[in-house]
């Protein structure tokens, strides 16, 4: 039997382990070219709270009553594709499930000597390209620049941080929790980090740590944290526009200070981005940032939550902020 996790009904507001429903059914016979999958790690992710509503966006909306869709790393069971066999370690977007019928068109092979499989789904998948191309190449920091990013100790935060220190450039993170800030402190070696959630002035806290103005700011969250970064950016400054965490689950459209004159008079750039706009591009970021990672020049943290019966849990604790590093679900050994 596979097991499902299905969306039960569209949140309003934050989202509740009600929005989700559980379900077992029957494991299809494979057809010609399918393969089945046994999960083993799971992704959960912001953009998944966007698809729960029925708006349009770059992406089609979850339907009810139909499984989550989204990255996971599994085992090929039973193979009736000639491009896999039994035991091979694959990538899939069938979201999520215990087990996946998948064509094998629709896999990726995983090749678990360069880094633990489940590298697949974070440092070495979606969340390690959004950095790169992102930061790389909306922004391109040069040495001694200084780059600031939000959701630091995040997935894509802790990446783009890394990257950026790797180019040469001076790097401040913001972060909500003090274990998340000693982590970019102590191991990853940003220069200054601020926590927004325990700051009295976090604008005081961001003049401090940015002496010499803002020259990129890697945005993944939105909100009064992106307002008062804008108040200190250059000349020419670059805002790859990642995310917009702190807005996904407001109700009502959020209001704040109007920044486009700050972009107006320094003639800065502020892009949006997806990453799969840099699909054709992947297999020039992998092999580098694989690099990295191996060089140690690029660490990374997972926060893994046990059991598939967890997916909700681990999912709406993104929005409180529960993981450092990737969040994933190891659902079977
Ligand atoms: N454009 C793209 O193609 C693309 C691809 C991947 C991800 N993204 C976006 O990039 C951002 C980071 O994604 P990720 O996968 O790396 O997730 P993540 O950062 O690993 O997890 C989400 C983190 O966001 C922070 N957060 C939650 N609510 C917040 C709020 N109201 N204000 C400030 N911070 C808040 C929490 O950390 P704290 O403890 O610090 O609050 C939480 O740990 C998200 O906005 C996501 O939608 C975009």
């Amino acid at each position: 039997m596979n097991k499902q996790f299905l969306l039960a009904s569209r949140p309003t507001g934050t989202p509740t382990s009600e929005n989700f429903k559980l379900v077992e059914v029957p494991i299809p016979d494979l057809k010609e070219g399918e393969v089945l999958v046994r999960s083993l790690y799971i992704s959960v992710d912001p953009y998944m709270r966007g698809r729960m509503n029925d708006y349009k966006s770059y992406v089609p909306p979850y339907s009810l009553n139909e499984p989550i869709a989204g990255g996971v790393v599994g085992e090929v069971i039973e193979s009736k594709s000639s491009q896999f066999q039994t035991g091979e370690i694959v990538m899939g977007m069938y979201g999520w499930q215990t087990h996946g019928v998948v064509y094998g068109k629709d896999l990726q092979k995983i090749n678990s000597d360069i880094a633990p499989i489940s590298t697949a789904l974070g440092v070495l998948g979606m969340p390690g390209l959004t950095a790169y191309f992102g930061l790389l190449d909306i922004a391109n920091p040069q040495a001694g620049e200084t780059v600031v990013v939000s959701g630091a100790a995040g997935a894509v935060g802790m990446i783009v941080g890394q990257i950026a220190k790797i180019k040469g450039a001076r790097v401040i993170g913001i972060a909500g929790s003090e274990e998340k800030i000693n982590y970019l402190k102590e191991e990853l070696h940003f220069d200054e980090v601020i926590n927004y959630k325990t700051t009295s002035d976090i604008k005081a806290d961001l003049r401090n740590a940015c002496p010499n103005g803002v020259d990129v700011y890697f945005d993944n969250v939105g909100g009064s944290i992106s307002d008062a970064v804008l108040l200190l950016i250059n000349q020419g400054a670059r805002i790859p526009l990642c995310g917009q965490i702190s807005l996904y689950n407001l109700e009502k459209v959020d209001i704040g200070p109007r920044m486009q004159p700050l972009l107006l008079i320094n003639s800065a750039l502020m892009q949006g981005f997806i990453v799969s706009n840099y699909m054709s591009r992947f297999h020039e970021a992998l092999p580098q940032m694989a690099q990295w990672v191996a060089e140690g020049k690029i660490k990374y943290k997972e926060t893994i939550v046990e059991g598939f019966e967890n997916m909700p849990t681990a999912f709406l604790g993104l929005f409180s902020g529960e993981n450092i590093g990737k969040q994933l679900v190891r659902v079977a050994d």
